[in-house]
Formats: C-alpha cells, structure tokens, sequence
C-alpha cells in the first residue's frame, strides 16, 4: 500500500480507528477524517505509534452537514492530487430522531447521504487515481429494512434501529448502483457488514437506556474486536484479490448475498434521484 492515499471515515475510534492502524502499518499514506479535533489529534497520535508510520494525516468534518462534507472534499483536494482508497466508515445511531443543519434526519444524512456526497465530490480525484476503491462500511440489520420513500426521514415512524437500518440499506443499494455506473473506470465499489463488534457506539448516544447500556456491557465481552471489525475494510482497501471486484457485498472477507431489495435496481435508481436533489449535487 505504499503511496496509495485512503481516506477513512470516522477514524477516531472503533472500526474506523483500528482500519487506520491496519492501512498505516500496510505504509499506506492515510487520511483520517474525524468531527472533533482533539479526539481526531489524540486518535492520530495513537495510531501512528500503533502503526510506527508517520503518514497519518487529519481532516475536520461534521458529516452531519453538508457544507461541512464539500468543504472537507476541498480540504482534501486541496493537499492531496491522489484519492486510492475512500471508506466510509463514519455511522451512528441515535435514540430519539433529530434534524440536521441541513433538515435531514441525523441517521440517514450521516450514515447515508454524507457517504453519497462526498463519494460525488471526491469522484474526479479517484478516477484519476484509478485504480481506485470505494468501501463503504454498511450493517447486516438492513435485512430488517425497507426503503420508505414516503417517510425517508422516518417522520412517522422513528426508532434507533429502524434509522440506521434503513440507512444501511440505502448505502448498500448506493454502492451498487454507484459500482454499475462506475463500470470500465477502474474504480470499483464494495460495501460490508463488519461483524458484531464491541466499541463505543451505544455510549456515545445520550439517549441509550439505562437497560440498553446494562445490556451492552453484558453482551460485550463476546462482540468482536475493533482490529477483527476492521479486517474486512481492510482486505477491501487493499487486497489483490479484489482487485477487480466491485458491486459486491462482504462479511468476513467473503462476498454474499444482501437482502433481495438491496438488489432492486427501480429503487436504487430512485433512491439516486432523491439523493441527488437531498445533496443539491447536479448530476
Ligand atoms: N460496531 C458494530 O457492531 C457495527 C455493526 C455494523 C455496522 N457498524 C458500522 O461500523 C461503522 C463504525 O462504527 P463503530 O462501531 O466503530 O462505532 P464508533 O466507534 O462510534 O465509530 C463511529 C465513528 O463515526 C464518527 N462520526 C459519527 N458521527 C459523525 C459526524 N457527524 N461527523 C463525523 N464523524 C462522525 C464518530 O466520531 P465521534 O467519535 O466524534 O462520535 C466515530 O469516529 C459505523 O458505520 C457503524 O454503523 C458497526
């Protein structure tokens, strides 16, 4: 991975953090994107030492808004010619639903639509990195969902898991549709499920209930490892073997099949419409 360029989402704590490590060990020249500059600097320090690589950069952004998501793509371009490898990795789940800056529902602008437009803004960059990777860190829970398309915003019906399931799905049906039109580019899409793994997500959530926390910590101790949640990113960003691979969904390094409407190509088209009207992108 020496002189490849991954960007990584979220990559102050968790997954993103541990894929971090793993890309930077590989001499991967990576590029942390976190919200929060102390946690992000203090990420960056730990990973670096983690790794023994000094090419570990930090870019700011709030994924939840989306001048924040073109101004990070500028910032990007601005320092860096080359893109190889972008995750998408940065996702939450959130208890009682809110709006973004924007007026979107947190969940889907986050774990959704922030992936989407900075996928559009940084597609230049990587096609002339080519070959290049998307990987976009989606959830086995979008089995449970259904795009509602009369309620993307989960107005009328809201829970945490209803949220980020929905969301997940959306990333999902996004990297296929984006790895069909992507075709003959030398960029190819992928997207995972990175396990049950244990990392601080459910405490970050001011909303989580005493129950859910007591429940969390119980059930720990058997989730995965952030470095064993991050094998799968990994192997995407940076494995030969996928080298040509594209469109596909992975768990545990190994492509297989997501829900039947993740397939739906109708409603990957339409969910391309909206996002592009949602993200003010022209095309
Ligand atoms: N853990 C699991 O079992 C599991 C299962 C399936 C899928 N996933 C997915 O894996 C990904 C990583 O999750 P994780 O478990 O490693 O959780 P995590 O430790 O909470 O990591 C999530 C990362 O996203 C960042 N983030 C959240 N909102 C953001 C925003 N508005 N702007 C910028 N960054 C933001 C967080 O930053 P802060 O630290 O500042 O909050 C954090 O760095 C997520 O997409 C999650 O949905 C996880």
């Amino acid at each position: 991975m020496d002189g490849r360029v991954c960007m990584i989402t979220g990559a102050n704590s968790g997954i993103g953090k541990a894929t971090a490590v793993g890309l930077a060990k590989m001499g991967a020249s990576v590029v942390m994107v976190c919200r929060d500059r102390q946690r992000g600097e203090a990420a960056m320090a730990e990973i670096k030492a983690a790794s023994g690589h000094q090419k570990v950069d930090l870019l700011l952004a709030d994924l939840s808004s989306q001048a924040s998501v073109r101004q990070l793509a500028q910032a990007f371009k601005a320092r860096y010619p080359q893109l190889h490898v972008l995750i998408n990795n940065a996702g939450i789940a959130l208890g009682k639903r809110s709006l973004t800056i924007d007026g979107i529902e947190t969940v889907f602008a986050v774990n959704y639509l922030a992936p989407f437009l900075l996928t559009h803004l940084l597609l230049d960059v990587l096609k002339a990195s080519a070959p290049a990777r998307v990987v976009n860190v989606a959830g086995d829970y979008h089995r449970r969902a259904s795009i509602n398309f009369d309620d993307l915003m989960s107005e009328q019906n809201y829970s945490r898991l209803r949220a980020n399931n929905q969301a997940k799905l959306a990333l999902i049906l996004f990297t296929y549709e984006l790895a069909r039109r992507l075709d003959g580019t030398g960029v190819t899409a992928n997207c995972l499920h990175p396990g049950a793994v244990a990392t601080d997500a459910p405490s970050k959530d001011p909303d989580t209930s005493a129950l859910a926390r007591l429940m969390y910590k119980l059930v720990k101790p058997f989730f995965l490892s952030p470095e064993k949640g991050a094998e799968t990113s990994i192997y995407l960003a940076s494995s030969p073997q996928v080298e040509q691979v594209t469109g596909q969904y992975f768990i545990k390094k190994a492509p297989v099949p997501s829900s039947p409407e993740s397939y739906d190509g109708a409603i990957a088209g339409r969910l391309w419409e909206v996002s592009v009207e949602l993200t003010g992108l022209t095309a």
